[in-house]
């Protein structure tokens, strides 16, 4: 469910025409929509309402600081892989306590300030990382509530690039080797063991590799109170897929917290969440205008403004964002297009051989679902700028993230006096 509507055949977000805003900041353009995130949350809240549980938001989706806010003011916590995330969650106002830091190579600075901050728990992804994690915070007279991510060695996920709990992934601890690790690790200076935690792939829409992978997890987590290790949280991770195309239907967050509850039982834990994309995917569009179209050895190319450094989601897991043209024009057919951006690269292409309505120089699109992974994950390869980002309030819209300007894209950079004379 979003808000993302068509209204006399323009398409608006909420209450604000998507055409009125692509005139007023310019092509490509991400704009997303406060009534959908917010509804995401507390679907997702709702579900778990009966648990004790704490929804980490994963801001790798989208960190957008009014992102961040949104979520923040309805209570939300973070999920952070990196000292930038932290400390963008925490000036978004989410409490180090609603913190957990999960990722395979926290460095010591990143430990040192988490440590500071007295987040809620370091997922911890292996042994070498533990000994430093127990060494800062022995250092800093500091304790270091700590979970191991565990591989269950369940595979899942939309596209082999964003599987990870299998055997050759680099995430997470051998399955086999969880409880010796836990045993060490209790003994272990700076260090409270508090919980297992798990996340086993993204864009994941049907629940039986989950259900597999969560059974085992409570099955560990019962064997390790069995030998005297206090587990009290289950960290869950994220990867509850979204629909990408209308009539897909993958599993409801109704329908994971169903199946959760049958798994956990009547163990008493709090559950921790890591959703990323649920919250933030279905909330966002990405716009762009039709520069060029372009016939040639009988295809038909439409060429945009955006390009693959802007969304990257198609060119690195050969995802498709569905097309919707900005305006409806009863006149016009549908048309098949190859659907291309101006980079140099082949791997610039958003859709290939794609029916949309037929398509002219300067019309408006919009790629539906792109609010998460999409500006997040852009870069600025060809000296493209980083997009402007929108977000919408009802019938309010501001600019949350204005593009850079060229001066600003190359301030960083100098030429050596050497090369000067
Ligand atoms: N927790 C951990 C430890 C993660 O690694 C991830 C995502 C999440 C939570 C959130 O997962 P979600 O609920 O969003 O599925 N760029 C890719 C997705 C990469 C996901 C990486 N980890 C894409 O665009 O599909």
């Amino acid at each position: 469910m979003h808000h993302f509507d068509y209204r006399g055949g323009e398409l608006y977000c909420e209450d604000v025409s998507v055409r009125e805003l692509a005139t007023a900041h310019g092509t490509p353009l991400y704009i997303y929509s406060t009534a959908t995130l917010r509804r995401h949350f507390r679907v997702l809240s709702e579900a778990f309402a009966e648990q004790n549980c704490l929804i980490a938001y994963a801001m790798k989706a989208n960190s957008n600081m009014a992102v961040l806010t949104t979520l923040a003011n309805m209570g939300s916590g973070a999920d952070v892989v990196s000292g930038g995330e932290m400390r963008r969650a925490i000036t978004a106002g989410i409490p180090a306590n609603k913190i957990v830091f999960s990722g395979v190579g926290k460095t010591a600075i990143e430990i040192r300030d988490a440590l500071q901050a007295g987040i809620h728990q370091f997922n911890v992804e292996s042994e070498p990382e533990l000994k430093r994690i127990s060494a800062l915070a022995e250092e800093m007279g500091k304790t270091a509530p700590i979970a191991f991510r565990i591989n269950p060695h369940v595979e899942a996920g939309g596209h082999a690039n964003i599987s990870t709990g299998g055997a050759e992934h680099k995430f997470g601890i051998a399955w086999h080797e969880a409880k010796a690790m836990y045993e060490r690790a209790q003994k272990m200076p700076g260090i409270s063991v508090v919980g297992v935690d798990v996340h086993i792939g993204s864009q994941i829409t049907d629940l039986t590799p989950m259900r597999l992978a969560f059974t085992k997890v409570v099955g560990l987590v019962r064997e390790l109170r069995d030998m005297g290790v206090p587990i009290s949280r289950i960290d869950l991770g994220g990867g509850l897929g979204i629909p990408y195309k209308s009539g897909e239907t993958p599993a409801s967050p109704a329908e994971y917290a169903e199946m959760v509850r049958d798994v956990v039982g009547d163990l008493d834990v709090q559950l921790i969440l890591e959703p990323g994309r649920m919250i933030a995917g279905n909330a966002g569009i990405f716009v762009s205008r039709v520069e060029y179209i372009k016939e040639r050895d009988e295809r038909e190319f439409a060429i945009l403004d955006a390009a693959m450094n802007d969304l990257m989601r198609p060119a690195l897991y050969q995802a498709v964002h569905e097309l919707l043209p900005v305006t409806r024009a009863e006149d016009r057919q549908s048309r098949t297009y190859d659907i291309v951006g101006p980079v140099c690269e082949s791997t610039d292409r958003f859709a290939k051989g794609y029916s949309v309505q037929e398509l002219r120089e300067t019309d408006l699109v919009a790629f539906m679902s792109a609010g998460a992974y999409g500006a997040v994950m852009s870069n600025q390869y060809n000296t493209r700028p980083l997009c402007a980002e929108v977000l919408v309030n009802g019938d309010q819209a501001e600019l949350v993230r204005r593009a850079p300007t060229f001066d600003e894209m190359i301030a960083n950079e100098r030429v050596p006096e050497w090369l000067k004379s």
